[in-house]
């Protein structure tokens, strides 16, 4: 499929435990109270391995879970995961939707009780969102969204070198590439004015990644792909770059360096 940027099995398990650290709770339990009783059907979109899943599961009653992802494997790992129970103990089921969410329809959330999202809508296009909203809207289930970047990132000791990285990584997020351009750390603000512009309620909560030498694997591996992401942008900031990651590594090293990576999570849902 033309356009698909791969993502890895390993970051994605790399990431969970931090993920599942800093999602809302909050949010995710006044979801669970808006659900109705008895058995509920969950679709979670751009599902990866099923991290969002093992993490919500087990607040929910018994539960369907329909996990829609462009890549096969990885919607395959994630089906032959070790299963989380629900909240009654009790297993849940699980099937896979391989495809584009670009043409996400209402029909293929017939039935949704609940849909669900995490790390995804900052690598969406603009006419992507517009499109999952309007499947969301027309579906009528409450919407959860997690772990959207908002492109802030503290780095401590700061470093004279920090912002300059952070602006080159925010640009290359919403940058055109393979003929997509992603909505980066704008997405998360478009997504909730067009559930509040459907009449939906919305309500936001900040969620923060907290790396430091207790992630020591995660913060080396977010750091590098930030700083490649900024060179690949701007490639004058290479020779800098090479000093630069240097030093931070060494602070990795010496567990040091800990790095504070905003991301906003939405909880949107109809108004009676
Ligand atoms: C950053 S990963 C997050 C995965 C998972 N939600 C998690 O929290 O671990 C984004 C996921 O969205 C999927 N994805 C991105 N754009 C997509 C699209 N247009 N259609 C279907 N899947 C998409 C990717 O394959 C990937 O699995």
């Amino acid at each position: 499929m033309s356009g698909i940027l791969e993502v890895s099995g390993d970051w994605l398990a790399l990431r969970e435990p931090e993920d599942a650290a800093a999602r809302s709770l909050d949010l995710a339990l006044i979801a669970a109270e808006l659900l109705p009783d008895g058995p509920i059907v969950v679709h979670d979109l751009g599902s990866g391995t099923g991290s969002m899943m093992r993490w919500l599961a087990p607040v929910l009653g018994p539960q369907t879970w329909f996990l829609h992802d462009w890549s096969a494997d990885l919607t395959e790992q994630a089906i032959n995961h070790v299963r989380p129970a629900d909240r009654y103990n009790a297993g849940i089921s699980v099937f896979g939707r391989t495809g584009n969410l670009a043409d996400l329809s209402p029909n293929d959330l017939a039935g949704a009780s609940l849909v669900t999202a995490s790390a995804l809508l900052d690598v969406l296009t603009s006419e992507e969102i517009h499109t999952i909203v309007g499947a969301c809207v027309a579906a009528r289930a409450p919407v959860l969204l997690s772990l959207s970047v908002t492109g802030g990132v503290q780095l401590n000791p700061r470093d004279e070198r920090d912002t300059a990285f952070e602006d080159a990584f925010n640009a290359h997020q919403v940058r055109r590439a393979n003929g997509r351009r992603q909505l980066g750390r704008y997405a998360a603000p478009i997504a909730s004015g067009l559930f509040a512009d459907a009449g939906w309620q919305v309500r936001q909560s900040t969620t923060l990644w907290r790396l430091d030498h207790r992630r020591p694997g995660l913060l080396s591996e977010w750091f590098a792909g930030w700083v490649d992401a900024a060179v690949e942008q701007e490639p004058q900031l290479r020779d800098e770059a090479d000093r630069y990651r240097q030093g931070r590594l060494a602070q990795i090293e010496l567990g040091e360096l800990s790095a504070r990576i905003e991301h906003v999570d939405l909880l949107a849902w109809p108004s009676p």
